[in-house]
């Protein structure tokens, strides 16, 4: 049973949407028999039966057609009374109802609709092209409003994850922006396409801290360090959402995956994790607990099992420290089919035992798998479990119904979605982030930027023209003619007067090589077109012919997401070869970079005379990549995740712990084979100039615990061209009570902007009470002792002032 196999589908399909087309007379309300009823302000656009016109009353609907306005039809109520007032109402079945979430159907269809009509579907989860208008929404909505007992709206959720119809770069991507707000940014311009097709709820922040690059959700990921991941979450939530969540464009947004899920063994995707409570307390729940304070409405419960115990029927995290500790308010989905999945865990004997356990542990709807649908009323019956359990969960999901406004409009209006895709200011928010994105990993000799005249660039490797591989895992409903490739873009910042010299070099990687053994007998064949080695010599030849060579390389765009997981980070199929074959030409090699991950790439370090990181930049990422190539835009990102030399380092992240014998030589821990330090480290990233880090500068050398650390340092641009600095700022506790600190941890940024030979100084305010950790309960514990503080370009650079917190 796979976890969202509708998604892996649609993504192992490959081949993306071709244009779609409108259906013929989409746009216009849809009718049938003729009835329309003005409904004031109410946003309903259409009726589904002539007999329903008595409903449709100007400011409410009668939901539940008695003639009168009860409570829950009363726009003026509270949503928490208006949820109370309708679960008075609902027999058990109807509950239950609400806690089930089942697939969009494509059309209509009777099983369906006989569905709605007798409440057994709370909610929709779409994934297809049945997304790309809301018309078949609206008609499942008005069956459910109009002809079930008591109307009660579905919510319709989709994975928007980097973008629905405009695809922004992948999270881990937008993360190296070093920008929460860029998140906001992004979220608020998914929600506008999404919302204009009747999509209530996004499946998104991904929260979870990702340490190992095998995973492939990393790519979904912000990184590794849980403070700017919490940043980057709470923006989300707030892009997503909005101040208000009942406007127009805003959707419902669902931190996941709650909670440990990155911490999978072998990197293997939903596989099993073991994690202390102290490192979940510090570093794989502050990002829940962030987008709950920026008023997450709902979180959806992992796949995964937690140090013994699955997260889906985990009580501790669900109930005793999300709702008790956390007060969360809202709701909580499983991940697909996560409940069923409890069999599989061995935790629960069958259906029944599965549905109690998760019910109970604090799950409110289940996606997908039936086991509350085909269970729930009989246990509750025997007494198994009391009604009180199920009233909550229903009361939760009713209270986001209502907090969303699908009581008030429950339609989406149908005149807003044919001009809501594309629009000019998404497409140039999806090139801004798309360049901002970028991290420069090397710049030898300043061979970038690049010369738009002058010099003869040829583009060669499997990228160059791939543009559809540049949206990246989630790709949503991108659709193929909506993208533009790396070669087109260069083309045009080039002129008309330049022919760029293209050539693939080798496929992305090899059919025939196998992809993914799915069990020891089948594997599952690899798509894409073969190339062998033999079109290396053309592209080799072309180099020769260059003065500068940008190769293309990276990873093809469902490597990495769900189900994504590698044993190997370095580039697939021939590309190391192509690139070993074109270096050895002599020219200057410009790399970039397409990947939902960190990779091993020291060969690359070793030979290429630039690096640039695009990740997967989405649908204006070929426009962005070329800005910065060219220097419109300066290259200002900097790695939220480390990039190990070998796949073997992995786990690899800088926030780790002191060992007793730190430091290089024997018996020191330290590989006998490879260098122990990473090929690049968090917080790393070029510019195209060069910048000198002064020392730290306290305020004071010894501060209260009521005081304010005060750090400052120097930043000078030492090169020829303008750039953005970021200046990161790490601490160190020495010596704490609860458990060992990490080595460095970060505790603030800032981005500095200076022009060539400006010196500019940096100060960063951090109150004591930041200073401090989680112990294994969850208290925050800031305590007297020496710190360290850093302000350096990256997790790995320059030295620590000293300061002592004192009582
Ligand atoms: C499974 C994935 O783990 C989750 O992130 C996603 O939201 C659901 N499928 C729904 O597509």
């Amino acid at each position: 049973m796979p976890g969202g196999s509708h998604a892996i589908t649609a993504r192992r399909g490959k081949s993306l949407e071709k244009a779609f087309e409108y259906p013929a007379g989409c746009g216009q309300s849809w009718r049938m028999k003729g009835s329309l009823f003005i409904v004031g302000w109410l946003a309903a656009t259409a009726v589904f039966a002539a007999d329903s016109s008595s409903i449709y009353h100007p400011g409410w609907i009668d939901f539940n057609k008695d003639g009168k306005k009860n409570v829950y039809e009363d726009p003026s109520q509270p949503a928490d009374k208006r949820a109370r007032d309708l679960l008075k109402r609902m027999t058990v079945d109807e509950k239950i109802g609400q806690l089930w979430q089942v697939d969009l159907p494509r059309a209509l269809e009777p099983q369906a609709a006989a569905r709605l009509r007798n409440g057994e579907v709370g909610s929709y989860l779409g994934s297809d092209a049945t997304l790309e208008t809301p018309v078949v929404r609206n008609q499942l909505q008005h069956v459910a409003v109009e002809q079930s007992r008591l109307g009660i709206p579905v919510i319709l959720g989709h994975d928007v994850i980097h973008g629905f119809r405009t695809v922004f770069p992948i999270p881990l991507g937008q993360a190296c922006a070093w920008e929460p707000g860029l998140f906001e940014r992004t979220g608020a311009m998914a929600a506008r396409e999404a919302a204009a097709v009747g999509i209530d709820w996004t499946f998104a922040p991904m929260v979870d801290l990702a340490r190992d690059p095998r995973w492939g959700r990393i790519a979904e990921s912000f990184g590794e360090d849980p403070w700017l991941g919490a940043l980057d979450g709470a923006a989300s939530v707030r892009g997503f959402q909005g101040t208000n969540v009942q406007a127009a464009g805003r959707v419902v947004a669902c931190v996941k995956h709650y909670v440990g899920y990155g911490a999978a063994e072998g990197g293997r995707d939903y596989n099993t994790t073991e994690i202390s409570e102290y490192t979940l307390r510090n570093f794989y729940l502050p990002q829940f607990k962030a987008a709950v304070d920026a008023g997450v409405l709902t979180v959806m419960s992992s796949f995964n099992c937690l140090s013994g115990v699955p997260a889906s029927g985990n009580r501790h995290t669900l109930t005793d420290i999300l709702r008790g500790e956390w007060k969360f308010g809202g709701f909580v989905v499983s991940d697909y089919q996560a409940v069923a999945e409890l069999v599989d865990h061995g935790v629960a004997a069958n259906d029944a035992e599965a549905a109690r356990l998760a019910l109970t542990a604090g799950v409110d709807m289940e996606m997908v798998s039936r086991t509350y649908h085909d269970t729930l009323k009989q246990q509750i019956e025997q007494g198994l479990i009391p009604q009180g359990v199920l009233d909550k969960a229903v009361r939760r999901v009713l209270t986001v119904k209502f907090q969303k406004g699908l009581f008030d409009r429950p339609y989406a209006d149908e005149s807003v979605y044919p001009t809501a895709f594309l629009r000019p200011d998404a497409l140039a928010l999806a090139r801004e982030a798309a360049a901002n994105s970028c991290v420069l990993l090397k710049d030898e000799d300043r061979v970038l930027p690049l010369a738009a005249g002058g010099k003869r660039i040829v583009l060669l490797g499997p990228l160059a023209e791939a543009a559809q591989e540049l949206v990246g895992p989630w790709h949503s409903r991108a659709h193929t003619n909506d993208l533009i490739s790396l070669a087109d873009a260069m083309r045009e910042q080039l002129g008309a007067r330049v022919k760029l010299a293209v050539a693939r070099g080798c496929a992305v990687f090899e059919p025939g090589v196998i992809k993914v053994p799915r069990d020891i007998t089948s594997f599952s064949p690899l798509r894409g077109s073969p190339s062998g080695a033999n079109e290396i010599p053309e592209a080799v030849a072309l180099a020769k012919t260059a003065d500068v060579v940008v190769l293309a390389l990276g990873e093809p765009l469902d490597w990495s997401g769900e189900d994504g997981s590698r044993s190997d980070l370095g580039l697939p199929g021939l590309q190391e070869q192509l690139f070993d074959a074109v270096a050895a030409t002599g020219k200057p090699v410009v790399v970039v970079l397409f990947n939902g991950r960190p990779l091993a790439i020291t060969q690359l370090q070793q030979k290429a005379a630039a690096i640039l990181d695009a990740w997967f930049p989405g649908t204006q990422g070929a426009n962005g990549v070329a800005d910065v190539l060219f220097g419109r835009v300066e290259p200002s990102g900097r790695l939220t995740a480390t990039f190990p030399r070998s796949v073997g380092q992995v786990p690899f992240y800088y926030d780790h712990f002191n060992t007793g014998r730190p430091g290089f030589g024997e018996y020191k821990g330290n590989y006998v084979d490879i260098p122990t330090v990473p090929l690049y480290p968090f917080g790393y990233g070029l510019a195209y100039t060069t910048f000198e880090f002064g020392g730290v500068q306290l305020a004071t050398n010894a501060l209260s615990l009521h005081g304010t650390l005060t750090a400052r340092a120097e930043i000078k641009n030492t090169g020829t061209r303008a750039g953005t600095a970021v200046a990161e700022l790490y601490l160190r506790a020495l010596a704490t009570t609860a458990g060992s600190r990490p080595v460095r941890e970060l505790k603030g940024f800032q981005k500095v902007r200076l022009q060539p030979g400006e010196a500019r100084r940096v100060s960063f305010e951090l109150p004591a009470h930041q200073l401090g950790y989680y112990d294994a309960a969850g208290h925050w514990l800031v305590e007297p002792g020496r710190y360290q503080v850093w302000i350096s370009q990256d997790s790995a650079a320059g030295d620590p002032a000293a300061f002592a917190l004192r009582q």
